[in-house]
């Protein structure tokens, strides 16, 4: 009885987690495509533009709860779940079985963990500095040069270097998350499911990429000076 309570409640856990990791892949790639926008117009005026309309849009801001709602409550659900899966498997197997999904699958708490870290040194350096700090204002506008900010940060060769390998590790959580979210709300099928495994392996690898273009084209380009 007991123990169907704890299957049914990590079946729930895992659904959750499913639905709100597809929501921040959507944060993801609009995040993805704004960021994209200092890469078209080195002059920062289209990305200031887009992050301010991102700042002051009443939708957007009150999405922001939830995306800090969703992850926090990602992290949390994937800590318990990962703690319940090492103490219902304390002995590991000798023989590991051929992973059905991704082969990063039995790295999910480890890239996870990174991706925290990372997410923690991305606030601080970004989200918070645009909240409680002081921006500069860019040009003759009103608009916050947050694109300098952006500029200044990933000139530092320390923060540019960690940044790739948390993007690297992202597009490893990624592959295999997405495929993952749909088994767990249970749509896995042999017609669709190599459909969703190689969509998996595309968003995983542009999003990471697109990351990883844009912070490496700031860091060499003399096009972006701080
Ligand atoms: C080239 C790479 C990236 C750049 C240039 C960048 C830039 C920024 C900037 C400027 C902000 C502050 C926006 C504001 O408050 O006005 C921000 C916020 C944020 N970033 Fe990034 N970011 C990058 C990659 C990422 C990645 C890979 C993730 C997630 C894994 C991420 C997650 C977030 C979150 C959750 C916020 C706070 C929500 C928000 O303000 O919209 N970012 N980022």
């Amino acid at each position: 009885m007991s123990n169907s309570i704890l299957q049914y409640s990590s079946i729930t856990k895992k659904i959750v987690m499913a639905l709100v990791g597809l929501f921040l892949l959507m944060f993801l790639l609009v995040h993805l495509a704004v960021n994209s926008f200092l890469i078209f117009d080195p002059s920062r005026a289209l990305f200031n533009e887009g992050a301010h309309f991102m700042a002051t849009n009443p939708l957007i801001q009150s999405m922001q709860y939830f995306l800090f709602g969703g992850f926090i409550l990602h992290i949390i659900l994937g800590l318990i779940l990962q703690i319940q899966n090492w103490l219902a498997r304390p002995v590991r197997y000798k023989i590991e079985g051929w992973s059905h999904t991704s082969p990063f699958s039995k790295f999910m708490i480890h890239t996870g963990i990174i991706i925290f870290i990372f997410l923690l040194i991305h606030f601080i350096n970004f989200f918070f500095v645009a909240k409680f700090g002081e921006v500069p204002v860019f040009a003759d506008t009103e608009m916050e040069d947050m694109g300098l900010l952006v500029i200044q940060v990933f000139k530092i060769p320390g923060y540019v270097a960690f940044y790739v390998v948390a993007l690297i590790l992202l597009a490893f959580h990624l592959h295999h998350a997405f495929q993952s979210a749909f088994q767990s709300l249970g749509m896995n099928h042999s017609k669709y499911t190599p459909f969703i495994k190689g969509l998996s392996t595309v968003l995983s690898v542009v999003i990471s990429l697109g990351f990883i273009a844009i912070t490496l084209v700031i860091f060499f380009s003399s096009r972006y000076q701080a």
